[in-house]
């Protein structure tokens, strides 16, 4: 293994620019040719992919976004993007690929590994938190303080005018946002996609809070939850609980950015540093985790099932007692 190149594709999570910087020197340190990708694979189908030296990554630590930026790429999944972007690989000799990214980002990893047999090794970074093999993915810990930060917010507005707020946060299929944040904001009630709360139950339960003097409430809604988005819920909540004036809140994309927490910074330095490591040593087609405080190798493959990975359900019933 000669020379390595990495890049960052999906969407961007905090964290990531710290991965890279540990990517990159931990190549070097081995003596290493360090490549970085721009913009995920559109960058492998472009050729747009550059040398790096120790240098090009000073001071980026503790930023959020990715310097290499990021795509979600269509023509990766075609056979001749994939095709063009193996060619771009070869010329420029580059026999190692770190991709940092989600679950699309590991789907086409895993296609182009197996068909032209280059050694791939991924990293997990999504703020969804939505990959088996890892406790936390990049960007996650961040993306919770940040939705904690702007509910304590909301917490004084709702207060102050007794109101009841429905605020969505970003998740996609995954409801482990709204679950910890939940929990560390003294929410309400929660609504995820893994776990069916019916409008009934969420009612029954904010009239419990109501009848004993709750004035204001707040009720976190995954964006993935079968019930829609948060007009919709506040809108067929509305129509049979009155008690409130109700008001919904969507995070959006503030989610995604900011500087990465402590746990990100270090997280992404342990994995961009064991991904270089887990090349070095001869692997490829796995992911480097975090799981127990250790880090894991776990196939891209077994990554990429979600039934393996685990809500914490125990928080869900916590929230419930907590919030009475
Ligand atoms: O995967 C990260 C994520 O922020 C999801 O939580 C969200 O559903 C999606 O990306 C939004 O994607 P985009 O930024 O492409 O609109």
């Amino acid at each position: 293994l000669k020379n390595i190149a990495v890049l960052t594709s999906g969407g961007d999570a905090p964290g990531m620019n710290a991965c890279i910087r540990a990517v990159i020197r931990t190549g070097i340190y081995h003596g290493k040719n360090m490549f970085g990708v721009m913009q995920g694979y559109q960058g492998l189908i472009d050729n747009n992919i550059i040398p790096m030296d120790a240098r090009s990554v000073s001071n980026i630590l503790h930023m959020g976004g990715t310097i290499l930026k990021t795509a979600r790429c269509l023509a990766f999944k075609e056979e001749a993007g994939m095709e063009l972007a193996f060619k771009n690989l070869q010329e420029k000799e580059i026999d190692g690929l770190v991709v940092i990214g989600g679950d699309g980002t590991f789907t086409g990893a895993k296609r182009f590994g197996e068909k032209y047999n280059i050694n791939v090794i991924g990293v997990p970074g999504t703020i969804d938190n939505d990959l088996s093999g890892s406790d936390f993915t990049l960007g996650y810990d961040t993306a919770i303080n940040t939705v904690i930060e702007a509910i304590d917010k909301i917490r004084d507005t709702a207060d102050s005018h007794d109101r009841l707020f429905f605020i969505e946060v970003m998740g996609r299929d995954s409801g482990c946002i709204a679950l910890r944040t939940a929990v560390a904001s003294g929410a309400e009630a929660v609504l995820l996609p893994e776990r069916e709360t019916s409008l009934k139950e969420l009612i029954t339960k904010l009239k419990a809070g109501a009848s004993t003097k709750k004035s204001s409430s707040i009720v976190i809604v995954s964006e993935g939850n079968k019930y829609g988005g948060a007009y919709d819920i506040a809108k067929s909540v509305k129509r049979k609980f009155t008690h409130y004036d109700t008001k919904v809140t969507i995070l959006g994309h503030l989610q995604r950015g900011g500087s990465p927490s402590g746990f990100d910074r270090i997280l992404g330095s342990r994995l961009g540093y064991a991904a270089v490591n887990a090349l070095i040593a001869g692997e490829s087609m796995q992911m480097v985790g975090l799981y127990g405080n250790a880090i894991k190798l776990t196939s891209l493959e077994d990554a990429l099932n979600t039934h393996n990975y685990k809500l914490e359900s125990d928080l869900l019933e916590m929230t419930h007692v907590l919030s009475i």
